[in-house]
């Protein structure tokens, strides 16, 4: 039977967006003669004025090693939480009745939501008002529980490393301490991966409120061993254990998603404070999410676009694509996003880090 498949992207971009289009679009058109089109900017494109484009072969030639999104994202489009300007003020409106009502004159049988938590969360929401909806996992943050990884996960992953090797050689020649900040919001995935990749000394994790005690004793010891200088990564979530996380926006004043960022400066001022290093921020922000996506997440993301399609063809509406050892499956959407895949401060991943030496906060 034939069908018309809407495709959207939401949320941060991440590597391997585009991998997931073209491989929704190439299976959907090649293997099932359907067609696809695609929703412009995330949500935002079902609310408010329709905006879309159809998706043939043509439109995603090319496109594999493209970082971002061929479609646009937004991570302010919540549909149940929508803003809308009253008086000259922001109030949020739930808008999803309209959206389920847009996508019914859209003449689309599916939709499939690439996106993280928050559009997941938005994705499962409409599937209970009874939109047939497929999720495909993705943030570089990797914290989306039911899959084993996330595609663009591994591509911040090396972006971190290779910043880390960089940033070595000049930490090393001017002996200093270098406090390097990375994303991944709660999770300190990318901060520990990366750092145990790239040699750092010190990984402070939001799952390890950090010590500034020890810290400045870690950083001591290795001057006391002859090594003056330190890389210290710090994930985006980190904070200390008598303190909090640095907001630079809260969810009220971002449109429903909290900004953080700013660690980097603190735990500098905590080093100079009690080591006689000359200290320097580096905050790699969206360098980690730009650029092209690595062989892994290329091929993870196109595994989980055609996953997608299969699924469809199976009629498993309310599922999500997914990672499970060396299978990618369907799993529910709701076990998804119902708590956030965290570093296991016990886990062996951490373990490995001390093993070899790295502060971790504690
Ligand atoms: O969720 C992905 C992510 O890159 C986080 O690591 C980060 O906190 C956030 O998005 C940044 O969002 P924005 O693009 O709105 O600055």
């Amino acid at each position: 039977m034939s069908k018309t498949l809407a495709i959207l992207t939401g949320g941060g971009d991440c590597p391997g967006l585009n991998a997931v289009i073209r491989a929704v679009v190439k299976t959907a058109v090649n293997q099932h003669g359907w067609r696809v089109l695609g929703i412009e900017d995330g949500f935002d494109g079902l609310v408010g004025k329709l905006r879309w484009r159809e998706l043939g072969l043509a439109d995603v030639r090319g496109i594999l090693p493209r970082g971002g999104t061929i479609l646009g994202t937004s991570n302010h489009g919540n549909p149940f939480s929508y803003p809308v300007e009253v008086d000259g003020k922001l109030e949020l409106h739930d808008a999803s009745d309209r959206v389920v009502e847009t996508f019914k004159n859209l003449g689309a049988d599916v939709l499939i939501a690439v996106g993280g938590d928050g559009t997941l969360k938005i994705a499962l929401g409409l599937a209970e008002k009874g939109l047939p909806v497929v999720g495909v996992p993705k943030t570089i943050d990797n914290d989306l529980k039911a899959t084993d990884v996330t595609f663009g996960y591994r591509t911040a992953v090396g972006i971190v490393t290779e910043a880390l090797d960089r940033l070595h050689t000049t930490a090393e020649s001017h002996h200093r301490a270098m406090v390097v900040e990375v994303m991944g919001r709660d999770a300190g995935w990318i901060a520990l991966e990366a750092g145990i990749a790239g040699s750092a000394d010190a990984i402070l994790i939001p799952e390890i409120p950090y010590s500034v005690n020890k810290l400045c004793h870690a950083i001591e010891k290795r001057r006391e061993h002859g090594s003056r200088f330190s890389i210290i990564v710090v994930a985006e979530g980190a904070f200390p254990v008598s303190g909090e996380k640095i907001v630079q926006k809260s969810a009220a004043q971002n449109l429903g998603v909290a900004q953080l960022g700013g660690v980097g400066y603190q735990v500098a001022r905590q080093i100079e404070q009690c080591n006689d290093i000359e200290t320097r921020v580096v905050t790699l922000g969206h360098l980690q999410r730009g650029g092209t996506p690595t062989p892994y997440d290329r091929i993870l993301a196109s595994r989980f676009g055609v996953k997608a399609v299969e699924l469809i063809a199976q009629g498993e509406y309310g599922k999500m694509v997914a990672l499970k050892g060396t299978q990618v499956i369907g799993v529910e959407i709701a076990s998804a996003v119902a708590h956030l895949n965290l570093v296991d401060p016990d886990g062996e991943l951490v373990a490995t880090a001390e093993a070899l030496g790295i502060m971790v906060g504690r």
